[in-house]
């Protein structure tokens, strides 16, 4: 499973990256936004920092634009993943781009139907995104149970990059069920390292160690 870091913080993912389990990069207007800085600035840093790809979001909403929009995001960098939104524009876009061979991420999925549509668009990935549909109460796990079982009965090649991971228990849910990535704040990928029986045991095993007056170096 692949770990992709959600954010456009250049500190926050040249951390993570040095750890060796940084797998790529996603960013939307939204954390664009957030980081304060300029869009194609940051995006070709990050592209930089990480040899995976760097998922950049369209904002154009008709299929022209879309195109322009991202030729010029494709001449940033090698690595750059055109992310477009779940729409018949941005499918339309998605399989143009495919033909061209450029990676895309079709975001904004939120149900199954919509991902079979990427599929058939050609998409390298697509995001369901898991958070937001429980937050209304749905079941976000149901869905990438759901695209998982649809695009292994047709073999489809598209990722499931599972979005919008809120916590620990995504990940986990995810990687049983099989999806390809999830892309996660830098705090959920560090959480995941975390657990309290470590943070007790090492502190024992230090503490042990101590009393030896010993040292390795
Ligand atoms: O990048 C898309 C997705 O991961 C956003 O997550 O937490 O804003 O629902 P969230």
């Amino acid at each position: 499973m692949k770990f992709f870091a959600d954010t456009a913080d250049v500190a926050e993912i040249a951390d993570l990256a040095a750890t060796g389990l940084l797998d790529g990069v996603t960013t939307n207007p939204s954390l664009i936004a957030k980081s304060g800085r300029n869009f194609l600035e940051v995006v070709k840093e990050i592209c930089g920092i990480v040899d995976g790809p760097v998922s950049a979001e369209v904002v154009a909403t008709d299929h022209a634009t879309m195109m322009k929009e991202a030729a010029v995001l494709r001449a940033l960098a090698p690595n750059i993943c055109v992310k477009l939104p779940l729409t018949i524009d941005g499918l339309k876009t998605c399989k143009a781009l495919t033909a061209e061979g450029v990676k895309t991420n079709v975001t904004l999925c939120f149900s199954a139907n919509q991902a079979l549509l990427a599929a058939k668009a050609g998409a390298t990935y697509i995001s369901p995104f898991v958070g937001r549909l429980d937050d209304i109460g749905h079941d976000g796990m149901e869905l990438i149970q759901d695209i998982r079982t649809i695009y292994d009965n047709y073999d489809f090649k598209t990722e499931i990059l599972v979005a919008s991971v809120r916590s620990p228990v995504h990940v986990l849910a995810a990687a049983r069920i099989g999806a390809d990535v999830a892309t996660m704040p830098p705090s959920v990928i560090r959480q995941l390292a975390g657990h309290a029986l470590t943070e007790k045991g090492l502190a024992a095993f230090l503490a042990d160690w101590a009393k030896t007056g010993q040292s390795i170096l």
